[in-house]
């Protein structure tokens, strides 16, 4: 891995991705982007591991897709370098995956953050799709999920002025979980990723899909969806473990069978 760290202990259960492209602020060229997906894929794949957290560093999560990698290319040079395959084997990751940003989120670094299940923001983390300041608009699903966390005037305003928001507004508009001081945001994430671990997987991997499907189809099929996943966990040990554990009021183990 030449952009990318990756600890898969970085906590009991919990492993660290850390985009590690300092200098140009994280800036995510497509060998970046290569290297997270691989990266999900054999963490996904790593049963000692439960939860996956995603970071930059403190003056960037990612200033967006690498520009100058771009600023060339044709549309039939997009077309067939074809990125958002990578992106959308990324979006496929089971593990609950949280985002722990601080400092600029900016264009894909945004879309980076908002393709995780949630995002622990510091201070002086600041999301924007600035795009539209260089001729272009966001790609990598921008303009859906920023419509759906922050609702339509507010993501029209963003992808149409480029202007970013700071951490306490994405936080009041439900994009980020929590703002902590910069000193924290990591050691905030990895509490929360702590605090997912100690679920069973397989209930975490079922909610996981239901939740994300409610964004993906109507109420009528959302429901049918979750309920079929609710069945599903009572064919797990866990489901008997977690159970057992209330009514013997201990605390239980669950082990992902
Ligand atoms: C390539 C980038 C970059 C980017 C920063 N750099 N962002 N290189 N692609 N997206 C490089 C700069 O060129 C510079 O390199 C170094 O990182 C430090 O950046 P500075 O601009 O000197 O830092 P600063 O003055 O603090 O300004 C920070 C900034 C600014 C406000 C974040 O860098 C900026 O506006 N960046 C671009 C943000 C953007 O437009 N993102 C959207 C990209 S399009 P040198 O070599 O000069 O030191 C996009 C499409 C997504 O994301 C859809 C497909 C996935």
């Amino acid at each position: 891995m030449e952009f990318i760290t990756v600890t898969p202990n970085a906590r009991p259960q919990v492993a660290l991705i850390q985009l590690n492209r300092p200098k140009e602020l994280n800036a995510l060229n497509l060998q970046l982007m290569l290297e997270i997906r691989d990266a999900l894929r054999e963490l996904d794949d790593n049963d000692k591991v439960r939860v996956i957290v995603l970071t930059g560093n403190e003056r960037a999560f990612a200033a967006g897709a690498d520009i100058k990698q771009m600023a060339g290319r044709t549309a039939i040079d997009m077309l067939i370098v074809d990125q958002f395959s990578t992106w959308d084997q990324i979006r496929k990751t089971r593990k609950p995956l949280i985002a722990a940003v601080s400092g600029f989120a900016l264009g894909g670094g945004c879309e980076l953050a908002m393709t995780c299940d949630m995002i622990v923001a510091s201070e002086t983390a600041q999301f924007g799709q600035p795009e539209i300041r260089i001729g272009t608009m966001p790609g990598a699903g921008g303009t859906q999920r920023l419509t759906r966390a922050v609702g339509k005037a507010r993501a029209m305003e963003m992808v149409l002025t480029g202007r970013p928001i700071s951490a306490h507004e994405a936080e009041r508009h439900g994009l980020v979980n929590r703002v902590v001081p910069v000193g924290q945001y990591l050691e905030e994430a990895f509490r929360l990723a702590a605090s997912i671990a100690e679920m069973s997987p397989v209930a975490a991997r079922l909610a996981k899909e239901s939740v994300n499907r409610a964004f993906e189809t109507h109420l009528d099929e959302g429901l049918h969806f979750e309920r079929k996943n609710f069945y599903l966990t009572f064919a797990s040990e866990d489901q008997k473990e977690g159970m057992a554990a209330f009514v013997e009021k201990r605390k239980p183990e669950f082990k992902g069978r």
